[in-house]
Parts: structure tokens; sequence; C-alpha cells
């Protein structure tokens, strides 16, 4: 059978991935805008990357990054509401997770598990690796995701 054509005014439920970096705020402002826009939900999700914090961070360290993460998580994820609540999008129709994991994984799995209509993401992240297209994370979200992803410059 044929897919069904994607049609914005279906969109409901929109999940944004954000890092705090600037292009990851770049695709919240988007997703900010297109919720207000077709009245939809906006879902906020910081992933708490435990791979870097494997690989960064000596055992002994590991759980002091690991709280100062989340904290810049949830800062980043406030800012954010915050801004979403400017625009007048209702309180009601946001919702923020602070997940922990690859983030990837996470973005997919809350996409399929929240079923998600709409996924926005930012071209780069943190990192910003110099003359790469498009990030890992964002690479592996359109891979694997269960629905249309925007990459947001
Ligand atoms: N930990 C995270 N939590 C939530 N969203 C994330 C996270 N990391 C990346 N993203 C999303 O993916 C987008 C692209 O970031 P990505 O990590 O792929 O690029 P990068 O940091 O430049 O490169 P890489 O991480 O591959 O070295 C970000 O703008 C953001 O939307
Ligand atoms: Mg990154």
């Amino acid at each position: 059978m044929q897919e069904p054509v994607f049609n914005f005014e279906n969109v409901r439920k929109i999940l944004v991935a954000a890092d705090g970096s600037d292009c990851g705020m770049h695709a919240a402002e988007q997703a900010i805008g297109i919720a207000k826009l077709l009245d939809a939900q906006l879902i906020v999700v910081y992933v708490v990357d435990e791979i870097a914090l494997d690989q960064v961070f000596k055992v002994s360290e590991r759980d002091e990054a690991e709280k100062e993460l989340k904290k810049v998580g949830q800062r980043c994820i406030n800012y954010i509401l915050e801004q979403a609540k400017k625009e007048c999008v209702k309180n009601t129709s946001l919702l923020a997770k602070l997940a922990k994991g690859r983030p990837f994984e996470q973005i997919v799995h809350l996409a399929k598990q929240l079923k998600i209509d709409l996924i926005v993401i930012g071209t780069h992240g943190q990192r910003r690796a110099e003359r790469v297209l498009i990030g890992s994370v964002a690479q592996k979200v359109i891979e694997y995701a269960p629905c249309p992803v925007l990459v947001v410059k």
C-alpha cells in the first residue's frame, strides 16, 4: 500500500531535540513557530549523553559531570519553554523531557513512544566539526525516525 501523503495540517505533535547549541536553538525557534501556526503540541527533549560522559570523564568525576549536564539540559529546556510561552504556545501544549542515554536512540524512542508527527533538529550541535555537512546525531535521527524530520540550519 502507498504511504499516505504528508500533510502539515495533520501535525498534532512536534518533538524538538535541543542540545544547547546555536543550531539546536534555531531548530527550537522553528519548532515553536510551527507549533503555534498549527496549534500543535510541542515536546522538548534534551538527552544527557551517557556515552560522552563515559568517554570523557574519569570514574571519579563522572557523577559530578552528569549532575552538571543535567543542569545544563534543564536550563536549555526551561529557556525553550519560556520562549514558547512568550510566543503564546499554550501551557497545556508544552511538555519537556530530560532523557539519558545515546541522544539519537532517546530521540527516536520518544518519537515512537509519543507517536510524534514531526521531529525538528539542527544540522549541527555542540561539536560542530569543520566541514561536516551534518552531525552524527542528526544523521541517525533521520535514518531511524518513525516520522518526517525537519533539519534546521
Ligand atoms: N544530547 C542531545 N539532546 C538533544 N538533542 C540533541 C543532542 N545532541 C544533538 N541533538 C540534536 O541534533 C542536532 C545535531 O547535533 P549533532 O550532535 O548531530 O551535531 P554535532 O554536535 O555538530 O556533531 P557530533 O555530535 O556528531 O560530533 C542538534 O542541533 C540537536 O537538534
Ligand atoms: Mg553533537
